[in-house]
């Protein structure tokens, strides 16, 4: 009984930073034009994170990306500038990141 508790209680605490991100995500519209392992209008955030796996700067260059909007990288579609804090931003790139 007391196991099973702790193995819930790891379980919440590894879950819990990646569904506040989804959250977030949700609240600002990104899954109106993403999921996370399909291409919608924009591309899966499992293709974003495999494409910059190697980039050690993903972070930083996606959260510019997220904040201002941009095109060309994916296809002729651009991304509308959103409406995210620079900290959102961010939050919502190490999620992006993390989906792989
Ligand atoms: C109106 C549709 C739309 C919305 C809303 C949207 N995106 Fe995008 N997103 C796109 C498109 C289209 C692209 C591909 C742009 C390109 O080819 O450069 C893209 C690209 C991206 C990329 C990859 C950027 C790159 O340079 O490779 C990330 C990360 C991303 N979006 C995250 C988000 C997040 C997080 C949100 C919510 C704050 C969001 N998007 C909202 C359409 C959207």
């Amino acid at each position: 009984m007391k196991i099973r508790l702790i193995v819930l209680a790891a379980a919440a605490l590894v879950a819990g930073p990646v569904l506040a991100s989804q959250d977030l995500a949700n609240k600002k519209g990104c899954m109106g034009c993403h999921a996370v392992d399909k291409k919608l209008v924009g591309p899966s955030y499992k293709d974003v994170a495999a494409k910059y796996a190697k980039d050690k700067d993903a972070v930083t260059k996606l959260a510019t990306k997220i904040k201002a909007g941009g095109s060309g990288v994916w296809g002729p579609i651009p991304m509308p500038a959103n409406n995210v804090t620079p900290e959102e931003a961010k939050a919502l790139a190490t999620w992006v990141m993390a989906t792989k």
